[in-house]
């Protein structure tokens, strides 16, 4: 038996800490929107790696960004500055509202330097009193323990000791419970423009608007997660983009780097002003090999065709998965944008997007769920029709699995 043959799933059980439950199978390679399995067998992939990989499996510009910038320099921390992460944050600044950058290396670390900057700059320019931060049931911000806590899903959160204080949670797209929570007490308020993990809940542009409002009036920071929403994802590079809402403080990451972690988070000259030196670090954030590759995602994901590329397949994603629901009456709505889309299970099936995930992966196509209700896609921006068409047919083929049971 060869080394590669003796890596098997039941080897996770034996020695990875317990808090994942991966598929059965162990992906091996991957070619755009293909991925390949030790045995050889071939799924479509509609799930990105959790809204990830931004430009497919091994996509030529950042397999040739990588390659580039690992024969030149790997490392230095931030003793240093590099290339790299200066020329991504001046692409970053020059296409966001954003006049700073904080690089990170994931999702989580850059929504902990953005709470962190909101009670900084809060406490800076208005005194201890403003500590307060708003966020929202359902919402997912990361697992450090700050980002759980502002999280709205205790069941990430409880179970660890005191939790850091002065959050509060109101209800998704109801302003009237904003401003029952809202004062001069609170340092800011958090939202996703699409809850992802809660379940791809758009907010309403009425509620967007009303909260930046709000802000504005109880002089409270507006941060927008658009760790899953960004880059592209929603057919605009930022989804604030679609609504007229301008953030003060953005973070961005998974489809960022197109496989590759980092994240950044986006905000002002004034506010960034109070994250002083010391303040705040990382060891990785803004290393080299990530600024580079996420650098070829940007140049590439940034261009007025992929974008209207994301919005096509979009609709040919909603024309498929309506043409399957006619069959079968699984799914009661199609919500979410661009790739970034989510199924949700009818009165009948509520409860089961596992099983229709499961049966996917049988039949030999990688999707994602978003709670228990929800069956989710977030595939390649750049993933073709052709992908597109046979990856439902698949699909098709669970569903008519799971209605039949
Ligand atoms: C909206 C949002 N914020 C933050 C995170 C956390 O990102 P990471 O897992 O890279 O820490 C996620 C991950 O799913 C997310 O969807």
């Amino acid at each position: 038996m060869s080394g590669q043959s003796q890596i098997t799933r039941a080897l996770f059980d034996e020695v990875m800490v317990p808090n994942y439950a991966p598929a059965g199978i162990i992906p091996v390679k991957g070619e755009g929107s293909r991925v390949w399995d030790q045995q050889g067998r071939e799924y479509v992939d509609f799930a990105g790696g959790i809204a990830v990989s931004s430009l497919g499996h091994c996509h030529p510009a950042l397999v040739n960004a990588i390659k580039q910038q690992a024969d030149k320099l790997w490392h230095l921390s931030n003793v240093m500055t590099n290339e790299p992460a200066l020329r991504l944050a001046k692409k970053l600044v020059d296409n966001t509202f954003a006049d700073k950058v904080y690089f990170a290396n994931s999702g989580a670390e850059a929504n902990e330097a953005a709470f962190k900057l909101a009670r900084r700059w809060a406490l800076d320019k208005f005194g201890a009193h403003k500590d307060q931060i708003i966020s929202f049931g359902k919402s997912f911000h990361g697992r450090t323990f700050f980002t759980v806590t502002v999280g709205g899903q205790a069941a990430y959160s409880d179970g660890f000791g005191p939790k850091p204080g002065a959050v509060l949670h109101a209800e998704f797209n109801n302003l009237d419970s904003v401003k029952a929570l809202i004062s001069d007490n609170t340092c800011a308020v958090v939202l996703e423009p699409i809850q992802g993990e809660g379940g791809i809940i758009p907010a309403t542009a009425e509620f967007l608007q009303g909260v930046r409002e709000l802000c504005n009036k109880h002089n409270a920071l507006l941060v927008l997660d658009e760790v899953q929403t960004g880059v592209g994802r929603t057919g605009k590079l930022y989804a604030y983009m679609h609504y007229g809402v301008t953030p003060d403080i953005l973070t961005t990451a998974k489809s960022l780097g197109g496989g590759f972690p980092i994240g950044a988070m986006l905000t002002t000259t004034e506010i960034a002003s109070h994250l002083k030196v010391g303040t705040h670090g990382s060891t990785y954030g803004g290393n080299p090999l990530a600024c580079a590759v996420a650098e070829a995602v940007l140049d590439t994901v940034n261009q007025p065709e992929v974008m209207a590329k994301v919005l096509e397949n979009e609709q040919l994603f909603r024309q498929q998965l309506d043409a399957i629901n006619q069959k079968y009456q699984v799914f009661s709505e199609v919500r979410g944008k661009g790739m970034l889309l989510g199924a949700v299970l009818n009165e009948k099936y509520k409860g089961r997007s596992r099983d229709f995930f499961l049966a996917a992966a049988e039949h030999g196509v990688m999707a994602l769920v978003a709670g228990p209700d929800v069956v989710r896609f977030a595939p390649s921006l750049v993933i073709t029709p052709a992908d597109i068409r046979e990856g439902m047919q698949r699909f098709e083929q669970a569903v008519k699995q799971v209605v039949s049971a």
